[in-house]
């Protein structure tokens, strides 16, 4: 059987991490998995019907749901990218027995990629440390958080939702502050990670400068 690439792409919320992850799944010929937005289905379908995302038991009942019958499309729902329920994403994301099945749920997706691929991309915040330890190339990526939360605001803007920047920046800390300090997998890098901060960085660069580490490290190039 050829040997299947795991790239594991971590990071803080908007630094960037899964538009790098998408476009090099695209290049490489990869299959790609945004782990958030498992997270975020749960924390969706928790307010949908009136639950409260901290609640132990009913999280638990939609991660099985996951499990069992999860349609490629049901992560395509637009309402998973608001801000409301990336802050519910975050809560579930803190309770190890719903990590525990999600995590079931990622390794299969990497071991076994849909389409044949030749490898993966998965991006989130616990890839290189619990999900794929094993993975050919980590990297994690982070920038100061006034870019970060000025990125979000900006793109909130260009979709019409009306946020001020300081309830953005207000919610981006409170998900960060939540994800790394939480007991069950924290977001951090793996110690075999690279490094990347994305601040001065500009969609492209990041592209470039991840597709060199590959090359460099994996020998592969797009289109191989
Ligand atoms: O990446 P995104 O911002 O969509 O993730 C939403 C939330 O899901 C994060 O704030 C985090 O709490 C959780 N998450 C996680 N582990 C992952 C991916 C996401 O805990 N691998």
């Amino acid at each position: 059987m050829m040997k299947k690439y795991i790239i594991a792409i971590d990071g803080t919320a908007a630094s960037g991490k899964g538009t790098l992850a998408r476009n090099l799944a695209q290049i490489l010929g990869f299959s790609y998995l945004d782990t958030g937005k498992l997270y975020r289905y749960i924390g969706y379908a928790l307010l949908r019907d009136g639950e409260n995302p901290d609640e132990e038991a009913a999280a638990i009942r939609v991660a099985k749901t996951i499990q069992i019958d999860l349609h490629p499309e049901d992560l395509q729902n637009p309402a998973l990218g608001c801000d409301g329920v990336g802050q519910a994403a975050s809560k579930v994301a803190a309770i190890s027995g719903v990590r525990t099945i999600l995590l079931e749920y990622q390794r299969n997706f990497a071991r076994n990629p849909p389409d044949a691929a030749k490898g993966v991309v998965l991006d989130g915040r616990d890839i290189g440390t619990v999900v794929c330890p094993e993975a050919d190339f980590k990297l994690y990526i982070d920038a100061y958080i006034g870019i970060r939360a000025q990125r979000r605001y900006k793109e909130l803007q260009s979709k019409g939702i009306s946020l001020t920047y300081d309830t953005v920046l207000a919610d981006m800390q409170e998900r960060d502050r939540r994800d790394s300090q939480r007991t069950a997998s924290p977001m951090k890098p793996a110690e075999d990670a690279i490094l990347l901060d994305t601040g001065a960085m500009s969609i492209d660069d990041v592209l470039e400068k991840a597709l060199l580490l590959i090359k460099g490290r994996l020998g592969i190039n797009p289109g191989q």
